[in-house]
């Protein structure tokens, strides 16, 4: 089966690395969304570790569980029967992220936890106007508050997924390296034009991840090789490899940076933060 690639020509700016990656409309805190409607490549590993180790680095993160799988908020221990204003009262309108946000028990970092009444929010907008742009507007008041606003967002190109890229200011992008990685991505590249159109001109793609990535194989160089074909530019410098301390971490509530920083998952992930950081023009504290 051959699949189309992606054109980033088409659908993106010539540069969108070089652009400005900030969201003019919340005081320039960048909100970044990490998005692919394939499951399990690794969105949520990916904002787990990068926001807790920002928060490390000395940033304010907030991170925002977009997915009614309530990954993110597991993963970092949070007991979800507990919780009292979720992103489901976002969506809804009944809540701002600011009422929403609680502490995540790790200094520098907040979030906003879901559960599964997320999944109802998608049915329930559908009678609301103006419903793509729910998430933006919750997102006032957090100027000043946080450095960082990051989304965790499910797998699928619904209008949670919507709601993130009109609400945020950049995208980053996980691609497993597994046969095929281009599948699927015609398909994003074209809501993330769409949203861009007509929602939202500032979108950019900050960047795309290749994660999971088997040293013992050819298959996985050859992946990371035919990405970089249709992502020259948006394509990091760092590879995640595959690496089983990543999956482990989330069953203890813990990220990788807590759970064991010395492995190469933490490692890889350390110096996606450094990337991050450049690509982003995030404050570096002293
Ligand atoms: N680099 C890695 N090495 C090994 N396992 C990984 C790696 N990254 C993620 N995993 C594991 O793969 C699974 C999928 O990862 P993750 O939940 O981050 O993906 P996702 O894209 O958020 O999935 P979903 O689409 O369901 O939200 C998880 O069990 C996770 O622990
Ligand atoms: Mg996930």
């Amino acid at each position: 089966m051959t699949v189309s690639p992606p054109s980033s020509q088409q659908s993106t700016s010539p540069n969108p690395a070089a652009r400005p990656a900030t969201s003019s409309r919340l005081g320039g805190v960048p909100v970044l969304a990490v998005a692919n409607q394939k499951g399990g490549v690794g969105k949520t590993t990916t904002s787990v570790a990068t926001a807790v180790m920002l928060a490390q680095a000395g940033l304010r993160v907030l991170l925002i569980d977009l997915d009614p799988q309530g990954n993110a908020s597991s993963s970092l221990g949070i007991d979800k029967s507990s919780l009292v204003r979720t992103t489901y009262d976002l969506m809804i309108g009944r809540a701002r992220a600011t009422d929403a946000a609680r502490p995540s028990g790790r200094d520098g970092l907040d979030i906003v936890a879901t559960s599964s009444s997320l999944a109802a929010a998608e049915i329930e907008l559908v009678d609301i106007d103006d419903r793509e742009r729910q998430l933006q507007r919750a997102l006032v008041g957090i100027e000043g508050r946080y450095d960082l606003v990051m989304l965790d967002c499910p797998p699928s190109l619904g209008l949670l997924t919507v709601n993130a890229f009109t609400a945020a200011s950049s995208v980053l992008v996980p691609i497993q390296c597994e046969f095929l990685p281009l599948e699927g991505l015609t398909q994003l590249q074209r809501t993330i034009g769409q949203v861009r159109q007509h929602l939202n001109p500032e979108l950019v793609i900050t960047g795309v991840l290749m994660t999971m990535y088997d040293a013992r194989t050819r298959l996985s160089a050859q992946v990371v090789e035919e990405v970089r074909r249709f992502y020259p530019k948006e394509l990091f410098a760092t590879v995640i490899p595959r690496s089983i301390r990543l999956a482990e971490a989330p069953s203890y509530g813990l990220s990788i940076a807590e759970y064991d920083p010395k492995s190469n998952g933490a490692v890889a992930y350390q110096r996606l933060v450094g990337e991050l950081i450049q690509r982003l023009g995030l404050p570096t504290p002293a």
